[in-house]
């Protein structure tokens, strides 16, 4: 296997650079002939790995990419989930180099979805291609690639919810979050969920003079920026009521567990270039960005942005707001709690809208499985290290569906960082991981099959 790898190392290479050519941009309309042949070239390199009856699947957006290999119906399924959907590259001004021409730096592919998620998927098919030109699969595997996942999903629970016998199987592998570093591997146990909502404050019916009606009625973006302020206090904590109702905090053993994770903070702040962090009193910045939901502006327009002065008073102002939530905390609910209370703090002198965008359920998964024990020992046979159970800061919404529809738990084996860039620009993979990776998945297949023995 090992060999397989070495003598093949290029040819990988060279065929994840052409996925990452194609700027399959799922958000706008404009690429959509571009995430077609996305899911046609993923279809062609699962059948060229060996996989059976690869389908592009019809959606009303874009296509889900399905192939299987049932090795012996005796033996358990893994079904690997992934996206060959990136997010939008813009600004595209900021890139080094252009992002849908891949370039290697420093030991590192450049490119948009380098990372997240084409780089980490194709680690898989790679995988599997080398377990069937070697040694044969030790289980059996279904391979699902959607092609929404950073839209929001749409129309994948309607696809699952129609393909239950098909999609049936044990244990659902996912490469598409980070590990702590490339000196030590990590298992993410869970996702935060998303509730994501664009607001929009309406003034007077059209924009005027700022030095004549100046003063004399609200401004939307002064009022807006208002709003926003109020949403969290002092201590950084969220004032829309009954945001943290149903948190559970963690007990003080689960926190110190989480609190071995190695955490530079001078390193942190450095990577970024802040003087210091911010967030809410009383927990840690791995707390802060992993176990406690939180509330952002991720958008916010409104007036004159154009070059030079133009003395306007706008007449709307709007912003986008993600929500990140914990276990308990439904997309619905928040949303419907948010609403509430944004459209109750207005002023007299204006009128707000609140239009929701997609969301998804938080997800958590038992570190006392065999299907994370599997993983576990994956990542110490090709790292020679146990891996850090840690709980993620993203969103996969499609996991928590994946067990309510499926009844199947996710593994969560993400081989990125978190300095890799992702949805920003210069996005970046490193060759090391997406090696490591190709390494790593069939030892996790060895100690699947023998577990489930
Ligand atoms: N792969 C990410 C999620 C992720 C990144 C999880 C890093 C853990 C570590 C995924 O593609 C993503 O970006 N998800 C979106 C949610 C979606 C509904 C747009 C997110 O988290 O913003
Ligand atoms: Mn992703
Ligand atoms: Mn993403």
């Amino acid at each position: 296997m090992t060999n397989y790898l070495e003598t093949n190392k290029q040819r990988f290479l060279d065929e994840l650079l052409d996925l990452l050519r194609i700027p399959s941009v799922s958000a706008d309309s404009k690429f959509k002939g571009d995430v077609r042949r996305a899911a046609e070239f993923v279809k062609d390199k699962l059948t060229a790995a060996g996989l059976d009856s690869a389908t592009l699947y019809e959606t009303p957006g874009h296509p889900i990419v399905y192939a299987e290999k049932i090795v012996d119906a005796s033996k358990p399924t893994v079904l690997v989930y992934g996206h060959y959907d990136v997010q939008p590259a813009d600004p595209y001004e900021l890139w080094k180099t252009p992002p849908f021409e891949p370039t290697i730096r420093n030991e590192r592919i450049y490119a948009r979805g380098a990372c997240d998620d084409k780089g980490q998927f194709y680690m898989h098919i790679k995988a599997i291609e080398a377990m069937m030109a070697t040694d044969g699969l030790p289980c059996n595997v279904k391979v699902m690639i959607e092609g929404e996942e950073e839209v929001g999903s749409d129309h994948l629970g309607e696809f699952v919810k129609e393909h239950k016998d098909m999609l049936k199987g044990d244990v659902i592998l996912i490469s598409d979050t980070s590990i702590i570093s490339n000196e030590t591997p990590s298992l993410e146990t869970g996702l935060r969920g998303l509730s994501y909502v664009e607001v929009k404050v309406t003034g007077p019916n059209r924009d005027l003079h700022s030095g004549v009606y100046g003063g004399g009625v609200a401004n939307p973006i002064n009022v807006l920026c208002q709003m926003i302020a109020s949403l969290h206090d002092e201590n950084g904590r969220i004032t829309l009521p009954g945001f943290y109702d149903k948190v559970t905090d963690l007990n003080d053993d689960e926190r110190a567990e989480l609190a071995k994770a190695p955490f530079d903070l001078e390193e942190y702040k450095r990577d970024l270039a802040v003087g210091d962090v911010m967030g809410e009193v009383g927990y840690s910045t791995n707390e802060r960005t992993s176990i406690r939901p939180t509330l952002d502006v991720n958008g916010i327009w409104g007036g004159y942005t154009g070059e030079g002065a133009k003395t306007v008073l706008p007449s709307t102002a709007s912003a986008k707001i993600s929500m990140r939530l914990v276990p308990n905390q439904t997309p619905d609910e928040i949303t419907e709690l948010f609403t509430t209370h944004f459209v109750s703090i207005a002023p007299a002198g204006v009128s707000v809208t609140v239009t929701p965008h997609h969301g998804g359920m938080p997800y958590v998964t038992p570190v006392d499985s065999v299907e994370f024990e599997a993983a576990s020992k994956a990542f110490e046979d090709a790292w020679g290290k146990k891996p850090i159970p840690t709980r993620g800061g993203g969103s996969i919404p499609i996991t928590a569906l994946f067990e309510k529809e499926l009844g199947i738990k996710s593994i969560l084996m993400g081989f990125g960082l978190d300095s890799d860039a992702l949805h920003s620009p210069n996005e970046s993979y490193g060759l090391f991981n997406f090696y490591k990776g190709i390494e790593t998945i069939p030892y996790f297949y060895k100690h699947y099959a023998a577990l489930k023995q």
